[in-house]
């Protein structure tokens, strides 16, 4: 069995009062539609056809680069435009000639890049009991059916026909099993069904809904399922919406966190926006931010108001309040905070210690070593039991290039001094507080670099000259 993918993206989203396409916008980080796609991934779609129309081109560049978990590459994503918006059925037949339907069994599965918290499983389930008809439909119970497709059914609760709201009579509008959107069908009897779609109807849109209807009077039994979880099939029609699926899919994750053992001071209040792998005893404290791909050890604590980004953190390592990591490594039992900021390329060795207001970049930090306030260490290779002391600046660059400062290990390098780089300081060197170092230092030597301090006696303070006020 062959398994087609069509993703429906045309829309332009008017309510979004957005100039980026409506799938773009985004839930946990990523494009809704980027979500439906990963979707079609992990069901191994043999092909995945995107229908796009408004911002196109947007679109088509954001999966330039797009991997899936399951190597499902953004070349191998077919772009369809659909110039104009004639309908769901239009927009779908669009897609079919792209579509090889040689054997029955070939199945197209039509999802919606503004449903983006659908998940493999329905359709798994959707696929397999369609198995041997020729069309699939995924329902809903709602209380609230306003606006949606309702399913008509027969005596025998067979399906008969999907009709859209504005089409619906009187009884049919207070049927409350409501058409999803989502179905999948033969590929053969599609791309027939398709191509005698009409749009004759309320909204003179060729409705992809007809299909039912055809497959019944073609005297083919339309078989369905019903969701019970009325966000997986939720559109995003604008921001409210898009903000309550938002919510929702984050208090799901921060329920998977508590239920495999992470401490979560409040579910309402982590964001997760990528992929977080961890291991026992992790500790988020409130307003934690995920982002990217981050690996934790076991033990770690994440304390409040941290942001942590594409980031791999060594066992026990601790994370105090405000801390911001991004792009780095941090090796085990690291104490890091409060008010740290990682930046990319950061890599710190076991039990080293960042303390506040301290900004590292491309730095190699050995074991054990401490920059405890106030400093930046940008473009360095700092070796072993180093200490970095208050208010010191790696001087890393000229104005036009970055170079490289170097400590060896068991430096010492005292408030306030500078290190401009290019400089190699060698292992034991002493740096006294207040230096301008700009000159390599050999292993073991005290370098001062300040001018010489005069105490001169008998000094007197300037005195308030009386101002007359007139
Ligand atoms: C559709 C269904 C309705 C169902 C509802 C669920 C039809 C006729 N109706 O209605 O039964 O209850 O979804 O949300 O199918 N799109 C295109 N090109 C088009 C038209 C639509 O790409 O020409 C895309 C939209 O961007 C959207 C999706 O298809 O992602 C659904 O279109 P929408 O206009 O929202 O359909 P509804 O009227 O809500
Ligand atoms: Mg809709």
């Amino acid at each position: 069995m062959r398994l087609d993918v069509v993703i429906l993206a045309a829309g332009k989203g008017t309510r979004m009062n957005s100039d980026i396409p409506k799938v773009m916008h985004r839930i946990a980080g990523k494009p809704m539609v980027e979500h439906v796609v990963d979707c079609a991934s992990i069901l191994k779609a043999d092909a995945v056809h995107l229908v796009v129309g408004h911002g196109a081109e947007i679109i088509e560049q954001h999966f330039a680069d797009y991997e899936s978990a399951e190597g499902l590459s953004g070349d191998a994503i077919q772009f369809v435009c659909q110039e104009q918006q004639l309908g769901t059925g239009h927009a779908v037949q669009q897609a079919m000639p792209n579509i090889p339907a040689c054997d029955d069994e070939d199945r197209v599965l039509v999802l919606y890049g503004d449903v983006p918290l659908l998940s493999h499983e329905t359709l798994l389930e959707l696929i397999e009991a369609s198995h041997g008809s020729a069309l699939g439909v995924l329902t809903l119970f709602t209380q609230n059916p306003e606006g949606l497709g309702r399913i008509v059914r027969d005596a025998d609760h067979k399906l008969q026909a999907i009709v859209e709201e504005k089409d619906a009579t009187e009884s049919q509008r207070g049927i409350n099993e409501v058409n999803s959107g989502i179905l999948v069908a033969s590929s053969n009897r599609m791309k027939d069904w398709l191509s005698r779609l009409g749009n004759e109807n309320a909204q003179g849109e060729y409705y992809l809904t007809d299909i039912v209807a055809m497959a019944v009077a073609d005297g083919m039994t339309v078989e369905s399922i019903t969701t019970g979880d009325e966000y997986e099939v939720q559109g995003v029609n604008d921001k409210l919406q898009l903000c309550v699926l938002e919510r929702h899919y984050q208090m799901i994750q921060a329920q998977g966190l508590l239920a495999t053992g992470v401490t979560v001071m409040d579910p309402t209040r982590v964001d997760i926006r990528g992929d977080l792998s961890y291991g026992k005893d992790l500790s988020l404290d409130i307003n934690v931010l995920i982002e990217g791909k981050v690996v934790i050890g076991n033990g770690v604590t994440i304390g409040a108001n941290c942001i942590v980004k594409d980031a791999t953190l060594g066992n026990g390592v601790t994370l105090l309040p405000g801390t911001i990591v991004d792009g780095a490594i941090i090796g085990e039992h690291a104490v890091i905070g409060p008010y740290a900021r990682l930046r990319p390329g950061t890599v710190l060795e076991e039990s080293v210690k960042v303390g506040n207001f301290v900004e590292t970049k491309k730095a190699h930090i050995g074991k054990g070593s401490k920059a405890n306030h106030l400093a930046y260490i940008g473009d360095a290779e700092v070796g072993s039991g180093v200490n970095i002391g208050a208010g010191t600046i790696f001087c890393n660059y000229d104005g036009a290039n970055k170079h490289l400062t170097t400590l060896g290990n068991d430096v010492f390098v005292g408030s306030n001094s500078v290190l401009v780089a290019p400089v190699e300081l060698a292992d034991g060197v002493f740096v006294a507080a207040g230096s301008v170092v700009n000159c390599n230092v050999p292993a073991a030597n005290l370098a001062v670099a300040r001018t010489k301090q005069r105490n001169i006696a008998g000094w007197k303070r300037p005195t308030k000259t009386a101002v007359k006020k007139d």
